[in-house]
């Protein structure tokens, strides 16, 4: 990459590392979803967003600018109650900071129109279709099934491994019908939304596992209702 995109992202990064640390201290924050939270999250989805634009040969540079803005609204109004505005919210808040850095009108509608539509599929305003909108909400789906999100799950049952277990059961019923369903939009996003996925449902699965030998083994077992949500588990603490 040349010095003059590499100068752009840094200007980009930048400004989204100096908005996190602001909301950090200003907004008040869900426990588990941080500022920090956010930050790293932005980070990782940069990170895909460039190997997914590298792989399909699609514009790496805009890719990553757009992944780096997408979820800049957080940085404003927190884990807001209007969820479903923060795409366009941020598109909107993207304008100064993408001519500062240098983006052409072009170039800025496409980064915005990207981060507006990555939330629900409405921009709010009205633009052709982009591979680079649909490399931002695959690099924001891959990394919403990373093995971070894993941690993240566990972490609000951590009290109480049966509530937890059952928690999980229903979460790999869900995890099993995006496998299916396949929603991403890019090949190369759509086997690394697969790895993630699987590697959810194993370590959720062992999880569960735990939860059902988690018990006297030469006492009666009493029924769990863990056990009840995915009975194969069941013979598993028999071995
Ligand atoms: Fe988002
Ligand atoms: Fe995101």
């Amino acid at each position: 990459m040349d010095a003059v995109r590499r100068h752009r992202l840094d200007h980009i990064a930048e400004h989204v590392e100096a908005q996190y640390r602001r909301s950090a201290v200003q907004i008040n924050w869900d426990p588990v979803f941080t500022a920090r939270y956010r930050w790293e999250h932005t980070q990782r989805v940069a990170h895909y967003g460039d190997l997914i634009a590298k792989a399909e040969g699609h514009d790496r540079e805009l890719c990553m600018a757009a992944c780096l803005l997408h979820d800049i609204a957080y940085f404003h109004c927190g884990e807001e109650e209007d969820w479903r505005e923060h795409g366009r919210i941020g598109a909107e808040l993207s304008r100064p900071v993408l001519a500062d850095a240098g983006f052409s009108r072009e170039e800025s509608d496409t980064i915005r129109y990207a981060i507006a539509i990555h939330v629900d599929g409405k921009a709010g305003f009205s633009h052709p279709p982009t591979p680079v909108a649909d490399v931002v909400s695959d690099a924001d789906n891959v990394d919403r099934f990373s093995a971070v999100r894993v941690v993240l799950w566990c972490m609000t049952e951590r009290d109480d491994l049966q509530k937890m277990a059952i928690m999980l059961g229903q979460r790999v019923e869900r995890l099993r019908t995006y496998r299916e369903r396949s929603p991403l939009k890019t090949a190369t996003g759509q086997r690394l939304f697969a790895e993630q996925v699987d590697l959810q449902i194993a370590f959720f699965e062992a999880i569960i596992g735990d939860a059902a030998i988690t018990r006297l083994p030469w006492r009666e077992k009493e029924p769990l209702l863990a056990d009840e949500l995915v009975p194969d588990l069941r013979d598993r603490a028999a071995r």
